[in-house]
């Protein structure tokens, strides 16, 4: 596992999109799975801001780590409308190259095994970009959530449904249920970036890096993993230092 832990949060965009481009620059047709949350924003804004200044990311294909169910199509808290927001309307990627679950599907198990089948079609994901819950969650794999999973529809537990009432008017708006990549999808990748900021992420980076290997906190199976790039800021690394 390799550790970064920033001075400032320019140097930590900027560790974190180095990591990607290694993989952008790398492989002819690169796959990425993406997550959303205020952890990545940054990092996007890098991306952008790196697209401007002449990189393309037209041979790249993402798959989005998941979606809420049913909420109404074009809210601006789907997270189809967070990606257009803040990655995708601002660099090159073809439309037909990125991918976001269906949270809008009549049958959600259909569209998690469709979403399997497609990142399997893409040959599996070169490079895993993650940000890392409270509880430990990855994806919305929540605690307890079996080590080789695959896509399915996920019961956010109230821990999550809380922390995520601030995008929200207030907590019966969050949506109960999400589909997600499971744990084997993330596993699987070839590489995988963590990435984590901020004072209230310090108990849970501890507990992710320094605890045991255990479901209960779905962040810990990644030191399974042989390719693992955390990037941290001093406010996230507290508790490891
Ligand atoms: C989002 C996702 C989640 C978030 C996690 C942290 O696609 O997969 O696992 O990474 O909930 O969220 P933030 O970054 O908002 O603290």
């Amino acid at each position: 596992m390799k550790l970064h832990i920033a001075r400032d949060i320019a140097e930590w965009a900027r560790i974190a999109a180095d990591t990607v481009m290694e993989t952008v620059a790398g492989k002819p047709r690169p796959v990425f799975i993406l997550p959303t949350g205020s952890t990545p924003l940054p990092l996007y804004a890098e991306l952008v801001r790196r697209h401007a200044a002449g990189v393309s990311f037209a041979h790249v294909t993402t798959f989005n780590l998941d979606e809420y169910i049913g909420l109404p199509a074009g809210h601006p808290e789907g997270y189809r409308a967070f990606m257009k927001k803040n990655l995708f309307d601002h660099i090159d990627i073809p439309e037909g190259q990125w991918h976001i679950p269906d949270g809008l599907a009549a049958d959600p198990d259909g569209a998690a095994a469709r979403y399997d089948a497609a990142l399997e079609a893409a040959g599996g994901a070169d490079l895993a970009v993650l940000g890392v819950g409270h509880n430990g969650h990855i994806g919305f794999n929540e605690p307890g959530t079996p080590a080789n999973s695959r896509t399915h529809v996920a019961e956010l537990s109230e821990k999550t449904r809380r922390a995520n009432a601030r995008f929200f008017s207030s907590i019966d708006e969050v949506p109960s249920r999400a589909l997600t990549l499971g744990l084997g999808n993330i596993l699987s990748a070839r590489r995988i970036l963590l990435m984590a900021r901020g004072a209230d992420k310090a108990d849970i980076i501890r507990e992710v890096l320094r605890g045991p290997v255990t479901t209960l906190v779905p962040g810990s199976l990644l030191k399974q993993h042989a390719d693992v790039t955390v990037v941290l800021d001093e406010a996230a690394a507290a508790g490891i230092q």
